[in-house]
């Protein structure tokens, strides 16, 4: 029997194929302050910024490539039960090839109705844009299907329970700093091999049964092979 091998992954994870991380960026993301484009209140205020801004980050997902490290999470699909569990709105686990992928702060590529349903249906957007005059079939625009600060986490319960079958769980390229996902390691049993993978690891405040891995992504490929046989 297989194995189950959980990976949290964050931005840190996209860095080497060319998408910016967040919390590297001096704290602007893109020039951009978190409110003035990722909250509700920002959509309330000013959606089109909110719309242009998610726009270019679409554009940036579309022309990127997932690099060795997706690419070496889904080979490892052979070996293990791989459930990837993401804090990245972009696709690149999916493009690499892993099957079983829960994005818990959504997926740009899709749009949503920014109505009281918004959870009801998530509609695939072709190209890079969404406008303003793109409604939903409800009657609100579309919006971009992404959780914003100040917003539930609607599949946090599902990621909980993920994390709490793994064997084995790997944490790479993420701050922990944006709860409540990164609240999600505390799950993880007792016994299972717990891995964090971040150049800047010795910075990030994870429990002591964590074996620290203080490289990029791509960087600890080999270490990972060693640690896990594959
Ligand atoms: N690619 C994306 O979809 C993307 C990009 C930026 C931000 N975000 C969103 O912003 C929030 C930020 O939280 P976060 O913890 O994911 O990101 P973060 O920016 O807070 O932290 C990124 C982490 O990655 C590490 N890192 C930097 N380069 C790395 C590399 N080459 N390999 C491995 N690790 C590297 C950093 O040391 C840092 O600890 C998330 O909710 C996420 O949805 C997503």
């Amino acid at each position: 029997m297989k194995n189950n091998l959980v990976i949290l992954s964050g931005a840190g994870i996209s860095a080497e194929s060319g998408i910016k991380t967040f919390r590297d960026a001096d704290g602007l993301w893109e020039n951009y302050s978190i409110e003035e484009v990722a909250t509700p209140q920002a959509w309330q205020n000013n959606p089109e910024l909110v719309q242009k801004f998610y726009n270019e980050r679409r554009l940036n997902v579309i022309s990127v490539k997932p690099n060795d490290a997706h690419h070496y999470f889904s080979r490892l699909q052979e070996y293990f039960n791989v459930q990837v569990i993401t804090q990245n709105i972009d696709d690149l686990h999916e493009r690499a090839g892993s099957k079983h992928v829960l994005h818990l702060h959504g997926n740009i590529r899709y749009a949503k109705s920014s109505g009281p349903n918004k959870e009801k249906k998530y509609y695939l957007i072709e190209g890079h844009e969404l406008k303003m005059t793109d409604q939903c079939e409800d009657g609100y625009p579309l919006r971009p299907h992404v959780v914003w600060f100040g917003e539930e986490v609607p599949l946090l319960a599902t990621a909980a329970e993920m994390v709490a079958q793994a064997d084995i769980l790997i944490v790479i390229g993420t701050s922990l700093q944006v709860y409540p996902a990164a609240g999600l390691i505390h799950y993880a049993p007792q016994n299972a091999l717990k891995i964090v993978v971040d150049p800047l690891a010795e910075k990030l405040s994870v429990p002591g049964d964590f074996k620290l891995l203080n490289y990029s992504a791509q960087g600890a490929i080999p270490f990972l092979k060693e640690i896990l046989g594959h």
